[in-house]
Protein backbone atom coordinates (compact mmCIF):
# COMPACT_ATOMS: atom_id res chain seq x y z
CA UNK A 1 0.00 0.00 0.00
CA UNK A 2 2.81 2.38 0.89
CA UNK A 3 4.52 1.58 -2.37
CA UNK A 4 1.34 2.40 -4.17
CA UNK A 5 1.10 5.66 -2.27
CA UNK A 6 4.69 6.54 -3.15
CA UNK A 7 3.89 5.77 -6.77
CA UNK A 8 0.80 7.95 -6.55
CA UNK A 9 2.53 10.77 -4.75
CA UNK A 10 5.69 10.87 -6.80
CA UNK A 11 3.53 11.34 -9.88
CA UNK A 12 2.72 14.82 -8.82
CA UNK A 13 4.88 16.00 -5.97
CA UNK A 14 8.42 17.28 -5.76
CA UNK A 15 10.73 15.96 -3.05
CA UNK A 16 13.07 18.34 -1.25
CA UNK A 17 16.19 18.63 -3.35
CA UNK A 18 14.69 16.71 -6.28
CA UNK A 19 15.44 17.97 -9.74
CA UNK A 20 12.76 20.41 -10.91
CA UNK A 21 10.53 18.87 -13.57
CA UNK A 22 8.45 20.56 -16.22
CA UNK A 23 5.80 22.62 -14.45
CA UNK A 24 2.65 21.27 -16.09
CA UNK A 25 1.67 18.57 -18.54
CA UNK A 26 -1.57 17.43 -20.13
CA UNK A 27 -1.49 14.29 -17.96
CA UNK A 28 -0.99 16.19 -14.70
CA UNK A 29 -2.50 19.66 -14.81
CA UNK A 30 -1.03 20.77 -11.47
CA UNK A 31 2.33 22.32 -10.74
CA UNK A 32 5.24 20.64 -9.02
CA UNK A 33 6.40 22.32 -5.86
CA UNK A 34 9.34 21.29 -3.75
CA UNK A 35 9.14 21.52 0.02
CA UNK A 36 11.84 24.16 -0.25
CA UNK A 37 9.61 26.23 -2.60
CA UNK A 38 6.73 26.16 -0.14
CA UNK A 39 8.84 26.80 2.96
CA UNK A 40 10.29 29.81 1.18
CA UNK A 41 6.89 31.01 -0.07
CA UNK A 42 5.26 30.90 3.37
CA UNK A 43 8.27 32.28 5.26
CA UNK A 44 8.68 28.87 6.93
CA UNK A 45 4.97 28.60 7.74
CA UNK A 46 5.20 31.79 9.70
CA UNK A 47 2.35 32.55 12.06
CA UNK A 48 2.04 35.97 10.41
CA UNK A 49 1.17 34.20 7.15
CA UNK A 50 -1.63 32.18 8.74
CA UNK A 51 -4.96 32.70 6.98
CA UNK A 52 -7.03 30.33 9.07
CA UNK A 53 -7.37 26.89 10.53
CA UNK A 54 -9.88 24.12 9.83
CA UNK A 55 -10.50 20.46 10.49
CA UNK A 56 -7.78 19.27 8.10
CA UNK A 57 -4.98 21.66 8.91
CA UNK A 58 -3.75 25.24 8.78
CA UNK A 59 -3.83 27.55 5.75
CA UNK A 60 -0.93 29.95 5.06
CA UNK A 61 -0.50 32.80 2.61
CA UNK A 62 2.52 32.42 0.36
CA UNK A 63 4.33 34.11 -2.49
CA UNK A 64 6.35 32.06 -4.96
CA UNK A 65 9.73 33.17 -6.33
CA UNK A 66 7.82 34.16 -9.50
CA UNK A 67 5.67 36.49 -7.39
CA UNK A 68 2.47 34.38 -7.61
CA UNK A 69 0.23 34.55 -4.57
CA UNK A 70 -0.75 31.15 -3.21
CA UNK A 71 -2.54 29.62 -0.22
CA UNK A 72 -0.90 26.53 1.27
CA UNK A 73 -2.89 24.12 3.38
CA UNK A 74 -0.61 22.15 5.71
CA UNK A 75 -2.47 18.96 6.61
CA UNK A 76 -2.43 17.33 10.00
CA UNK A 77 -0.64 13.97 10.24
CA UNK A 78 -2.49 11.10 8.56
CA UNK A 79 -2.51 7.30 8.77
CA UNK A 80 -1.15 5.16 5.91
CA UNK A 81 -4.73 4.44 4.79
CA UNK A 82 -5.56 8.13 4.98
CA UNK A 83 -2.50 8.95 2.89
CA UNK A 84 -3.55 6.48 0.23
CA UNK A 85 -7.00 8.04 0.07
CA UNK A 86 -5.39 11.49 0.01
CA UNK A 87 -3.31 10.56 -3.06
CA UNK A 88 -6.34 9.19 -4.93
CA UNK A 89 -8.45 12.16 -3.91
CA UNK A 90 -5.84 14.65 -5.09
CA UNK A 91 -5.51 12.74 -8.35
CA UNK A 92 -9.27 13.21 -8.95
CA UNK A 93 -9.62 16.71 -7.58
CA UNK A 94 -6.53 17.96 -9.38
CA UNK A 95 -8.35 17.39 -12.64
CA UNK A 96 -11.58 19.19 -11.74
CA UNK A 97 -11.73 22.60 -13.35
CA UNK A 98 -14.59 25.11 -13.21
CA UNK A 99 -14.74 28.91 -12.84
CA UNK A 100 -16.53 28.56 -9.49
CA UNK A 101 -14.33 25.89 -7.93
CA UNK A 102 -11.09 26.50 -6.11
CA UNK A 103 -9.04 23.86 -7.88
CA UNK A 104 -5.80 22.42 -6.67
CA UNK A 105 -2.80 24.24 -8.04
CA UNK A 106 -0.42 21.58 -6.89
CA UNK A 107 0.78 19.81 -3.82
CA UNK A 108 3.71 18.31 -2.01
CA UNK A 109 3.75 14.93 -0.27
CA UNK A 110 6.99 13.77 1.26
CA UNK A 111 8.15 12.64 4.70
CA UNK A 112 5.59 13.83 7.24
CA UNK A 113 4.47 16.79 5.17
CA UNK A 114 1.25 16.93 3.14
CA UNK A 115 0.85 20.37 1.59
CA UNK A 116 -1.91 21.43 -0.79
CA UNK A 117 -1.46 24.55 -2.88
CA UNK A 118 -4.37 26.70 -4.08
CA UNK A 119 -4.70 30.13 -5.66
CA UNK A 120 -4.78 32.79 -2.97
CA UNK A 121 -8.23 34.37 -2.72
CA UNK A 122 -7.74 38.03 -1.72
CA UNK A 123 -11.29 38.42 -0.42
CA UNK A 124 -10.97 35.34 1.78
CA UNK A 125 -14.09 33.34 2.57
CA UNK A 126 -17.75 34.30 2.67
CA UNK A 127 -17.75 33.73 6.42
CA UNK A 128 -15.45 36.70 7.02
CA UNK A 129 -17.90 38.96 5.13
CA UNK A 130 -21.06 37.68 6.74
CA UNK A 131 -19.91 37.23 10.33
CA UNK A 132 -16.22 38.11 10.58
CA UNK A 133 -13.90 41.11 10.54
CA UNK A 134 -14.94 42.32 7.10
CA UNK A 135 -18.65 42.16 7.86
CA UNK A 136 -18.83 45.74 9.07
CA UNK A 137 -16.42 47.75 6.93
CA UNK A 138 -16.84 45.93 3.62
CA UNK A 139 -20.51 45.05 3.44
CA UNK A 140 -21.52 42.84 0.53
CA UNK A 141 -24.43 44.48 -1.26
CA UNK A 142 -27.44 42.61 -2.66
CA UNK A 143 -26.15 42.13 -6.26
CA UNK A 144 -22.79 40.91 -4.92
CA UNK A 145 -24.54 38.42 -2.66
CA UNK A 146 -26.64 37.12 -5.55
CA UNK A 147 -23.60 36.80 -7.80
CA UNK A 148 -21.85 34.78 -5.08
CA UNK A 149 -24.92 32.57 -4.52
CA UNK A 150 -25.33 31.80 -8.23
CA UNK A 151 -21.59 31.20 -8.65
CA UNK A 152 -21.48 28.77 -5.72
CA UNK A 153 -24.58 26.99 -7.11
CA UNK A 154 -22.91 26.66 -10.52
CA UNK A 155 -19.75 25.21 -8.96
CA UNK A 156 -21.82 22.67 -7.05
CA UNK A 157 -23.94 21.81 -10.11
CA UNK A 158 -20.70 21.08 -11.98
CA UNK A 159 -19.51 18.74 -9.20
CA UNK A 160 -22.85 16.91 -9.14
CA UNK A 161 -23.61 16.68 -12.83
CA UNK A 162 -20.47 17.21 -14.92
CA UNK A 163 -17.40 16.14 -12.98
CA UNK A 164 -16.29 12.58 -13.60
CA UNK A 165 -16.67 10.82 -11.25
CA UNK A 166 -19.50 12.92 -9.81
CA UNK A 167 -18.53 14.54 -6.54
CA UNK A 168 -20.68 15.16 -3.47
CA UNK A 169 -19.12 17.98 -1.49
CA UNK A 170 -20.57 17.09 1.96
CA UNK A 171 -19.26 20.27 3.57
CA UNK A 172 -20.95 23.22 1.91
CA UNK A 173 -20.68 26.17 4.29
CA UNK A 174 -19.67 29.82 4.31
CA UNK A 175 -15.99 29.15 5.12
CA UNK A 176 -15.76 26.87 2.08
CA UNK A 177 -16.94 29.56 -0.34
CA UNK A 178 -13.91 31.71 -1.12
CA UNK A 179 -13.96 35.02 -2.97
CA UNK A 180 -11.51 36.19 -5.63
CA UNK A 181 -10.53 39.80 -6.28
CA UNK A 182 -13.83 40.41 -8.15
CA UNK A 183 -15.96 38.62 -5.56
CA UNK A 184 -16.50 35.59 -7.76
CA UNK A 185 -17.40 32.56 -5.64
CA UNK A 186 -14.98 29.64 -5.58
CA UNK A 187 -16.24 26.56 -3.76
CA UNK A 188 -13.36 24.97 -1.85
CA UNK A 189 -12.58 21.68 -0.12
CA UNK A 190 -14.81 19.49 -2.26
CA UNK A 191 -14.39 15.84 -1.55
CA UNK A 192 -12.07 16.11 1.40
CA UNK A 193 -14.78 15.41 3.99
CA UNK A 194 -14.73 11.73 3.13
CA UNK A 195 -11.01 11.54 3.89
CA UNK A 196 -11.63 11.78 7.60
CA UNK A 197 -11.48 8.26 9.01
CA UNK A 198 -14.22 7.37 11.48
CA UNK A 199 -13.36 7.82 15.12
CA UNK A 200 -10.69 10.47 14.55
CA UNK A 201 -11.03 13.27 17.10
CA UNK A 202 -11.38 16.22 14.74
CA UNK A 203 -14.37 14.54 13.09
CA UNK A 204 -16.37 15.33 16.22
CA UNK A 205 -15.30 18.98 16.12
CA UNK A 206 -16.00 19.17 12.44
CA UNK A 207 -19.50 17.69 12.67
CA UNK A 208 -20.26 20.05 15.55
CA UNK A 209 -18.89 22.99 13.58
CA UNK A 210 -21.09 22.35 10.55
CA UNK A 211 -24.13 20.89 12.25
CA UNK A 212 -26.46 23.65 11.09
CA UNK A 213 -25.83 22.73 7.45
CA UNK A 214 -26.56 19.02 7.65
CA UNK A 215 -29.58 17.56 5.88
CA UNK A 216 -31.81 15.72 8.41
CA UNK A 217 -31.43 12.32 6.69
CA UNK A 218 -27.64 12.72 6.75
CA UNK A 219 -27.51 13.91 10.35
CA UNK A 220 -29.82 11.14 11.57
CA UNK A 221 -29.02 8.13 9.39
CA UNK A 222 -25.81 9.10 7.59
CA UNK A 223 -27.55 8.91 4.20
CA UNK A 224 -25.40 10.81 1.72
CA UNK A 225 -26.55 11.93 -1.71
CA UNK A 226 -26.36 15.04 -3.89
CA UNK A 227 -29.51 16.31 -2.19
CA UNK A 228 -27.55 16.62 1.10
CA UNK A 229 -25.45 19.27 -0.65
CA UNK A 230 -28.64 20.89 -1.95
CA UNK A 231 -29.91 21.15 1.65
CA UNK A 232 -26.62 22.67 2.84
CA UNK A 233 -26.73 25.09 -0.08
CA UNK A 234 -30.24 26.16 0.99
CA UNK A 235 -28.92 26.92 4.49
CA UNK A 236 -26.03 28.85 2.95
CA UNK A 237 -28.49 30.83 0.81
CA UNK A 238 -30.47 31.84 3.90
CA UNK A 239 -27.19 32.80 5.57
CA UNK A 240 -26.18 34.96 2.58
CA UNK A 241 -29.54 36.73 2.56
CA UNK A 242 -29.87 37.23 6.33
CA UNK A 243 -26.23 37.27 7.56
CA UNK A 244 -27.44 35.05 10.41
CA UNK A 245 -25.50 32.00 11.47
CA UNK A 246 -26.89 28.53 10.59
CA UNK A 247 -27.32 27.90 14.31
CA UNK A 248 -27.93 30.80 16.67
CA UNK A 249 -27.63 30.65 20.41
CA UNK A 250 -30.61 32.33 22.00
CA UNK A 251 -30.52 33.87 25.45
CA UNK A 252 -30.80 31.00 27.91
CA UNK A 253 -28.57 28.78 25.77
CA UNK A 254 -31.29 27.39 23.46
CA UNK A 255 -30.02 26.75 19.94
CA UNK A 256 -32.12 27.68 16.91
CA UNK A 257 -31.49 26.50 13.37
CA UNK A 258 -31.83 29.09 10.63
CA UNK A 259 -34.51 27.04 8.80
CA UNK A 260 -36.65 26.98 11.94
CA UNK A 261 -36.25 30.74 12.27
CA UNK A 262 -37.18 31.48 8.63
CA UNK A 263 -40.10 29.05 8.19
CA UNK A 264 -42.69 30.97 10.30
CA UNK A 265 -41.59 34.26 8.70
CA UNK A 266 -42.12 32.80 5.22
CA UNK A 267 -45.49 31.38 6.21
CA UNK A 268 -46.58 34.85 7.39
CA UNK A 269 -45.14 36.53 4.27
CA UNK A 270 -42.69 38.57 6.36
CA UNK A 271 -39.92 38.51 3.74
CA UNK A 272 -38.42 41.79 4.96
CA UNK A 273 -37.67 40.24 8.33
CA UNK A 274 -35.53 37.57 6.71
CA UNK A 275 -33.16 40.04 5.04
CA UNK A 276 -29.94 41.38 6.57
CA UNK A 277 -31.11 44.75 7.95
CA UNK A 278 -27.81 46.36 6.89
CA UNK A 279 -28.77 45.98 3.22
CA UNK A 280 -31.16 48.92 3.64
CA UNK A 281 -32.46 50.53 0.46
CA UNK A 282 -30.15 48.46 -1.73
CA UNK A 283 -32.23 45.38 -1.06
CA UNK A 284 -34.42 44.23 -3.96
CA UNK A 285 -37.51 42.98 -2.14
CA UNK A 286 -38.97 41.07 -5.06
CA UNK A 287 -35.74 39.23 -5.58
CA UNK A 288 -35.42 38.62 -1.85
CA UNK A 289 -38.75 36.82 -1.80
CA UNK A 290 -37.87 34.70 -4.84
CA UNK A 291 -34.48 33.76 -3.43
CA UNK A 292 -35.85 32.84 0.01
CA UNK A 293 -38.41 30.63 -1.75
CA UNK A 294 -35.58 28.81 -3.55
CA UNK A 295 -33.81 28.33 -0.20
CA UNK A 296 -37.02 26.84 1.26
CA UNK A 297 -37.23 24.35 -1.61
CA UNK A 298 -33.59 23.36 -1.04
CA UNK A 299 -34.13 22.82 2.68
CA UNK A 300 -37.24 20.66 2.31
CA UNK A 301 -37.14 17.91 4.95
CA UNK A 302 -37.63 15.23 2.28
CA UNK A 303 -34.62 14.80 -0.04
CA UNK A 304 -36.87 13.72 -2.93
CA UNK A 305 -38.67 17.09 -2.82
CA UNK A 306 -35.49 19.15 -3.15
CA UNK A 307 -34.48 20.48 -6.57
CA UNK A 308 -31.25 19.34 -8.20
CA UNK A 309 -28.38 21.85 -8.26
CA UNK A 310 -28.98 22.35 -12.00
CA UNK A 311 -32.56 23.35 -11.17
CA UNK A 312 -31.33 25.58 -8.34
CA UNK A 313 -29.05 27.46 -10.75
CA UNK A 314 -32.00 28.07 -13.09
CA UNK A 315 -34.36 29.03 -10.25
CA UNK A 316 -31.83 31.50 -8.84
CA UNK A 317 -31.10 33.05 -12.22
CA UNK A 318 -34.79 33.61 -12.86
CA UNK A 319 -35.25 34.80 -9.26
CA UNK A 320 -32.82 37.67 -9.79
CA UNK A 321 -33.89 38.32 -13.38
CA UNK A 322 -37.37 39.05 -12.12
CA UNK A 323 -37.22 42.75 -11.27
CA UNK A 324 -40.80 43.71 -10.64
CA UNK A 325 -41.67 47.39 -10.23
CA UNK A 326 -42.30 48.73 -6.76
CA UNK A 327 -46.04 49.03 -7.44
CA UNK A 328 -46.35 45.41 -8.46
CA UNK A 329 -44.34 44.30 -5.44
CA UNK A 330 -46.63 46.26 -3.12
CA UNK A 331 -49.71 44.85 -4.86
CA UNK A 332 -48.18 41.41 -4.51
CA UNK A 333 -47.81 41.80 -0.78
CA UNK A 334 -51.39 43.05 -0.47
CA UNK A 335 -53.19 40.42 -2.48
CA UNK A 336 -51.01 37.47 -1.65
CA UNK A 337 -48.94 37.28 -4.82
CA UNK A 338 -49.18 37.55 -8.59
CA UNK A 339 -46.72 37.09 -11.42
CA UNK A 340 -43.85 34.90 -10.23
CA UNK A 341 -45.15 31.59 -8.82
CA UNK A 342 -45.30 31.48 -5.05
CA UNK A 343 -43.31 29.16 -2.81
CA UNK A 344 -46.19 26.69 -2.56
CA UNK A 345 -46.77 26.83 -6.33
CA UNK A 346 -43.09 26.10 -6.95
CA UNK A 347 -43.25 23.29 -4.44
CA UNK A 348 -46.17 21.64 -6.21
CA UNK A 349 -44.39 22.19 -9.53
CA UNK A 350 -41.43 20.33 -8.13
CA UNK A 351 -43.53 17.59 -6.58
CA UNK A 352 -45.45 17.00 -9.80
CA UNK A 353 -42.16 16.84 -11.72
CA UNK A 354 -40.86 14.21 -9.34
CA UNK A 355 -43.77 11.84 -9.96
N1 LIG B 1 -7.22 29.79 -1.09
C1 LIG B 1 -7.43 30.55 -0.03
N2 LIG B 1 -7.25 31.88 -0.11
C2 LIG B 1 -7.47 32.67 0.97
N3 LIG B 1 -7.88 32.23 2.16
C3 LIG B 1 -8.09 30.92 2.30
C4 LIG B 1 -7.88 30.00 1.23
N4 LIG B 1 -8.18 28.75 1.66
C5 LIG B 1 -8.57 28.88 2.93
N5 LIG B 1 -8.51 30.18 3.33
C6 LIG B 1 -8.83 30.72 4.66
O1 LIG B 1 -8.46 29.77 5.63
C7 LIG B 1 -9.57 29.48 6.47
C8 LIG B 1 -9.47 28.04 6.93
O2 LIG B 1 -9.74 27.19 5.83
P1 LIG B 1 -9.94 25.64 6.03
O3 LIG B 1 -10.49 25.11 4.75
O4 LIG B 1 -8.68 25.03 6.53
O5 LIG B 1 -10.97 25.53 7.21
P2 LIG B 1 -12.54 25.69 7.26
O6 LIG B 1 -13.08 25.96 5.89
O7 LIG B 1 -12.87 26.67 8.31
O8 LIG B 1 -13.00 24.26 7.74
P3 LIG B 1 -12.91 22.88 6.93
O9 LIG B 1 -11.65 22.24 7.36
O10 LIG B 1 -14.09 22.15 7.34
O11 LIG B 1 -12.90 23.21 5.46
C9 LIG B 1 -10.81 29.82 5.64
O12 LIG B 1 -11.91 30.21 6.42
C10 LIG B 1 -10.33 30.96 4.78
O13 LIG B 1 -10.56 32.19 5.42
MG1 LIG C 1 -12.43 24.94 4.20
Amino acid sequence: MLQMLQRCCCCFSGELGAKPRSKKSDDYPWENYTLKDLIHATNNFNNKNKLGEGGFGTVYFGQTSKGEEIAVKRLKAMTAKGEMEFAIEVEILGRVRHKNLLSLRGFYAGGDERLIVYDYMPNLSLISHLHGQRATNLLLDWPQRMKIAIGAAEGLAYLHHEASPHIIHRDIKASNVLLDANFNAKVADFGFAKLIPEGVSHLTTKVKGTLGYLAPEYAMWGKVSESCDVYSFGVLLLEIVSARKPIEKLPGGVKREIVNWVTPLVERGRWDHVADSRLGEKLDKAQLRNVVEVAMLCTDGKPENRPTMLEVVELLKSAVRDRRTKEVVLKDEDDGGIGEPSYSEKKSWKTSRMR
